[in-house]
């Protein structure tokens, strides 16, 4: 049987130029598509739950990731410290990209670098395979030291999109942290430094203690909070920042049903991605995409942003 595309919204439409099927994408690092492929073979390429795919960040360099415990749930969400752990940029391009290339959807690869310099090459050798279709700058991850750094601060992430632009032709989506001081300036700088999308929200950063010791659970010390917890600021980030800059929106966090997706798409979302709900229904993006449909959502042109 040929491959399905994945639940269609009312509209196909494009995102930067790249014709998808609907406004489901999944978040960073939270859907092995390899991995889910291994375990459900081919019924994965036909049910595929996202209207495009994000891969998990890469380096330039492979990494092992944080020591464990790396999970830590929540009341209403996780807490994650898993520190980027991939192949490296060789492994992953030799490795990784033939099998997520076979996905049905477009395929975008999301690179961190410890420097501009590293960002760069990774922008170059991932923009000039063909299987790619946009990339994604994780300047926003803080798991990482230096993670923070660039998408914390308006001038860093304009001179960290500046010198990666003239280095790939490619849409370039921008991924912002929730833990700048103003995220929607952070926005507008990487729109003036030729950014052609933005996402948001990565994680916020947060901390466990183990019961019985009263010492930190996660091997890092701190995490990542993901899930519904942090969905009323995700809103509020997206809102800010669709009502600053032009460019197209990604939003994420918290989202669980069609309705929360509705919800991201009025505050002036262009698409949504699901991340922790993943981990409790692989199948999510799909479900949420249906249910986003049935809704009748009305999905032919980018919502209004919310004044
Ligand atoms: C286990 C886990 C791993 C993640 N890995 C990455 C990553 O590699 N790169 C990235 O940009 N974001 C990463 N994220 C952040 C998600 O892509 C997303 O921005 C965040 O979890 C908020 O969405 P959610 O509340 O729907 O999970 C990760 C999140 C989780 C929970």
């Amino acid at each position: 049987m040929s491959p399905q595309p994945p639940v269609l919204g009312p509209q196909d439409f494009e995102l930067c130029g790249v014709p998808l099927r609907g406004r489901v994408l999944n978040g960073s690092g939270t859907f092995d598509a390899i991995a889910a492929r291994r375990a459900f073979g081919d019924a994965v390429l036909e049910r595929f739950p996202f209207h495009a795919f994000v891969s998990k960040t890469i380096t330039l360099e492979p990494r092992e990731g944080n020591p464990p415990p790396r999970l830590w749930e929540t009341p209403a969400g996780m807490l994650n410290s898993i520190g980027l752990p991939n192949k490296g940029l060789e492994g992953f391009l030799g490795q990784d990209l033939p099998q997520l290339a076979e996905l049905p959807v477009p395929l975008v690869v999301s690179v961190m670098g410890f420097s501009r310099d590293e960002l760069a090459t990774l922008v170059a050798s991932v923009g000039e395979r063909p299987e790619v279709a946009m990339i994604e700058l994780n300047v926003s991850c803080p798991n990482v030291e230096t993670g923070l750094v660039m998408g914390a601060d308006p001038a860093e992430t304009a001179r960290a999109v500046e010198e990666v632009r003239p280095r790939s032709d490619k849409p370039l989506i921008v991924k912002l942290t929730p833990s700048a001081t103003d995220p929607a300036a952070v926005a507008m700088a990487a729109a003036g430094a030729g950014a052609d999308a933005v996402s948001l929200v990565n994680t916020l950063k947060g901390m466990a203690l183990d019961p019985r010791t009263q010492r930190p659970w996660l091997g890092a010390g701190s995490g990542g909070l993901s899930g519904p917890a942090i969905r009323p600021i995700a809103l509020e980030q997206v809102r800010a920042v669709a009502t600053r800059v032009e460019l197209p929106v990604i939003g994420m966090g918290g989202i669980a049903s069609g309705a929360d997706a509705a919800d991201f798409l009025a505050a002036g979302a262009t698409c949504v991605a699901v991340g922790s709900e993943s981990f409790r229904d692989p199948a999510a993006g799909r479900r949420i995409a249906a249910e986003l449909a049935s809704a009748g959502t009305h999905l032919s042109a980018p919502a209004q942003p919310l004044v």
